[in-house]
């Protein structure tokens, strides 16, 4: 499912760049541009981030 329409980011690449040491909206922006068109994605972003960093 893409959680970025703007940069086509999916969930999945967003979970893969947190297994791959990404922890913050940070690290996954300045490796997807996640999030820097128009904002609305940053809030799903940022939820998908802390799931996945619980399930870790
Ligand atoms: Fe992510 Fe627009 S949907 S920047």
């Amino acid at each position: 499912m893409y959680v970025c329409i703007c940069k086509n980011v999916t969930c999945h690449q967003i979970r893969n760049a947190v297994y791959n040491g990404a922890s913050s909206l940070k690290d996954v922006r300045q490796e997807l541009c996640v999030g820097t068109q128009c904002g609305k994605c940053v809030k799903d972003a940022k939820q998908v981030i802390k799931e996945t960093l619980v399930d870790n």
